[in-house]
């Protein structure tokens, strides 16, 4: 008998083709958003979720004891309580390594448009602002040369490092939970300091570290008074890890010269203190946002989730488990 699945979002008709033949499928091709109670309602009975941002926690296994697989089409999974999931013997997967170098762009084009205020010079432009050019017009901060600072040195970090270190000349600093090998800290020409060192000689900071209770607010209100006047912060990571309000204050005040955010704290809200300045780049979550990348999320998502049901040529064996110690158990 073919197990059942949820997809709790729209998604590309040739992935739930795929699906298709090997679950029955309840898709979601209206794209509504489910309350929780509503998700649980239609897992009633499921085996697996193919699921994006929805939150996974122990309420609503207890509430789904049939649920054995739950996929994410993300990199990022702190919307899952992992040790709950594996506690039920549920396997969680996630998406790696398809997004690592598209993310990586849009966090260097982040980094760019925020130090020489892109976004802001259209602005300027459509609302017929500009008259004549003035030697200090929209004038930024320059990247090439200048000191990249990377908080979080995972896969996605060290794709932002070298692009700094090999296309703009950058020197670049990190810090992370562990240090690399020097044979790769070499190949990317970055240099391991502690956090306090990042903030103070950085001059472009990208945050890309995982959020979780302990990444909340890793960069505050006092870890803003340790960076550079005049440096520009990034966070294509999650919400959570900036505290957008102390952010806007020390945009506000000028210590720091711009921001590029894709990611906020209760998102989709942002922060009004961030929507009223311009000195900052805002983006709605979008980093892995091309056509073939979200394709290939796709696709490995639908992978994980086959294989973690017990079906295809992986059967048993889901590419990019969270938490393979289930799979061993069962
Ligand atoms: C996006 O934020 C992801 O985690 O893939």
């Amino acid at each position: 008998m073919k197990h059942s699945i949820l997809v709790a979002r729209a998604i590309f008709p040739a992935v739930l083709d795929r699906l298709r033949e090997h679950f029955d499928v309840e898709s979601n091709d209206a794209d509504a958003l489910w309350s929780a109670a509503e998700l649980i309602r239609r897992l009633q009975g499921k085996q697996g979720l193919f699921a994006t941002g929805e939150r996974i926690d122990a309420a609503l296994l207890d509430a789904c004891p049939q649920l054995r697989a739950v996929c994410i089409m993300a990199v990022g999974y702190n919307n899952v309580d992992v040790d709950a999931c594996t506690a039920r013997g549920v396997v969680v997967t996630n998406t790696p390594d398809v997004l690592t170098e598209t993310t990586a762009d849009f966090g260097f084009a982040l980094v760019l448009a925020a130090a020489r205020r892109m976004t802001e010079g259209e602005h300027f432009l459509r609302r017929g602002a500009w008259r004549m050019w003035r030697y200090d017009m929209l004038t930024g901060c320059d990247v090439h040369g200048t000191t990249l600072g990377v908080l979080g040195m995972g896969r996605i970090g060290q794709a932002i490092a070298k692009r700094g270190a090999h296309g703009f000349g950058m020197k670049v600093i990190y810090h992370n939970r562990s240090r690399l090998d020097a044979a790769i800290e070499d190949g990317l020409g970055a240099r391991y300091v502690d956090k306090e060192t990042l903030l103070r000689e950085t001059d472009h900071l990208v945050l890309v570290l995982p959020y979780s209770a302990a990444s909340h607010h890793a960069v505050g209100a006092a870890e803003l008074a340790l960076m550079k006047p005049g440096a520009t912060l990034t966070n294509i990571a999650r919400g959570g890890i900036v505290d957008d309000a102390a952010l806007a204050a020390a945009l506000r005040e000028g210590r720091l010269a711009a921001a590029g955010l894709d990611v906020f704290e209760g998102e989709p809200q942002v922060h009004p203190d961030l929507l009223a300045l311009s000195n900052v780049v805002l983006t709605p979550h979008i980093a892995s946002a091309t056509v073939a990348t979200r394709q290939a999320m796709a696709d490995l998502a639908a992978d994980n989730l086959i294989a973690a049901l017990g079906c295809g040529p992986n059967a048993g064996r889901p590419p990019t488990p969270v938490n393979p110690g289930v799979l061993a158990k069962r």
